[in-house]
């Protein structure tokens, strides 16, 4: 049987070899090229190359079209939307998409207290945003975030982002009162024991006093601004916080008069099995970011909060010349119906199952792959030297992403340690296409592991 994988060169092919040639002698190379193909097209969950073959898109676009590529509707509306204007500034002149998208962001994100809204064109400016305004809010400076955890390349999400190298190296200063505190990560907790992720058991840090004990070491938490963290990490390695930490975390949060800010860039817009992964813990962040899927591809992100916090910023002190742009409010509108009326959580959280029985399976077989997790399709595996030590094995990671591209699918990694493969594909992909994208990887993975013993 035929499936939508179709390679007609090798991949990378000849045309996507030249175009990169020329990307390298006109782009920097601290943009980095994840992958070496070209595209020339997208629908759906496919993508076609600049040499013409089809392939598998199991990273859309980083998280950034939950409902696949060009799909009809948002299409639909960003050209009805570009037919009347395309900008105005909507700090200049209000217009009805801007404020539609900020109601139903108040409506649909968990807690029915009194909400506000405000839009930004990306991860990085949402996150330095929720910062300004919790700040401006509390009268206080520091904001406590996590080991792992990534926030953007601007200078404070920078400060707040884990991982030195790439992300860091070689451009402090950074912002100052950040503190960062251990994340939840029960693999590789020291304290863990042979409890794996996924497994029953408590998080040794989801005590009260272990919070107020870990916090204590950097801060005092009375001058906490804001705690930020990611439910589940994203570029982190797909890493899910323990429901029991992340309660304990909410309530020291309320205690000390702390914001509590979700980060749901990744983890958003259906993602993780429920329209945002705070509803798999039951709590009630007082401000949530999305970005990414918001818009289904159209840059666009949002900060969204209780009203009291978001209103404490001054006039003019919140906004940008792009923030909210009528295109992508237009995209936005259109991908949260296209959630609803298609029920795509709960399409997702299918999806991730399927997923995840055909990655144990493979770790059933294969000791290289130490860890599966994550919340609804937002699962990843996690592969090391061996079970015992834990060794990352960052090499056999991108031999595999490698091996898998070049039989149509486009996977890819995460972590700190870039050990662990990750799968974003939208998440309205066909079954039939999923699972043939995921014999794909079944077979890069037989090879990569064949080579290595
Ligand atoms: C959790 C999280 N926060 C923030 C960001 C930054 O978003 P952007 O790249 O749109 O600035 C990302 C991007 O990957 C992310 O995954």
């Amino acid at each position: 049987m035929s499936g939508v994988i179709q390679l007609v060169t090798e991949v990378p092919g000849p045309n996507s070899r030249a175009l990169l040639a020329r990307r390298a002698q006109a782009v920097p190379r601290g943009v980095p090229a994840v992958t070496p193909i070209a595209i020339v097209g997208a629908e759906g969950a496919v993508v076609t190359d600049a040499d013409g073959n089809r392939l598998i898109d199991f990273g859309g676009g980083i998280g950034v079209v939950n409902t696949g590529h060009r799909h009809p509707s948002v299409v639909d509306a960003v050209r009805h939307q570009l037919d009347r204007f395309a900008h105005v500034c909507f700090p200049v002149s209000t217009y009805e998409p801007y404020v539609d998208l900020a109601e139903r962001l108040n409506r649909i994100t968990p807690g029915a207290h009194s909400k506000r809204t405000f839009l930004v064109n990306s991860g990085a400016e949402a996150v330095e945003n929720a910062v300004k305004v919790a700040r401006a809010f509390t009268g206080r400076q520091a904001v406590v975030c996590f080991e792992h955890g990534f926030h953007g390349r601007t200078n404070l999400a920078m400060a707040l982002t884990s991982k030195v190298n790439p992300y860091k190296k070689g451009f402090g200063p950074f912002a100052p009162e950040i503190y960062r505190i251990p994340f939840p990560y029960c693999y590789r907790c020291a304290q863990a024991g042979p409890r794996d992720s996924g497994s029953a058991g408590e998080c040794c840090m989801a005590s009260r006093s272990r919070l107020e004990q870990i916090v204590a070491s950097t801060v005092d938490a009375d001058s906490v601004a804001a705690i930020i963290m990611e439910l589940e990490l994203g570029e982190g390695g797909f890493v899910p916080a323990p429901r029991e930490y992340v309660t304990a975390l909410a309530e020291f949060a309320r205690d000390h008069g702390i914001v509590f800010i979700a980060d749901e860039i990744q983890t958003g817009v259906g993602r993780t099995g429920k329209l945002f992964a705070s509803e798999h813990y039951g709590v009630v962040p007082d401000i949530i970011i999305t970005a990414k899927s918001l818009a289904g591809g159209l840059p666009l992100a949002a900060v969204t909060g209780r009203a009291d916090i978001l209103e404490a910023a001054q006039v003019g002190g919140l906004g940008g010349t792009y923030g909210g742009n009528p295109l992508a409010c237009a995209a936005a509108l259109a991908v949260l119906d296209v959630m609803e009326s298609q029920q795509i959580p709960l399409v997702a959280a299918r999806m991730g199952e399927r997923i995840r029985l055909r990655f144990c399976q493979w770790a059933g077989r294969h000791p290289c792959i130490g860890d599966v997790r994550g919340l609804g399709a937002m699962i990843g595996m996690e592969l090391v030297r061996d079970p015992a030590s834990k060794t990352p094995d960052k090499a056999l990671t991108s031999s595999l992403l490698t091996a898998a591209l070049q039989r149509g699918v486009i996977l890819l990694s995460a972590g700190t340690y870039g050990n662990v493969v990750r799968v974003l594909a939208p998440l309205n992909t066909p079954p039939e296409i999923l699972d043939e994208g995921l014999d794909a990887v079944e077979q890069a993975l037989e090879a990569v592991a064949a080579s290595r013993s």
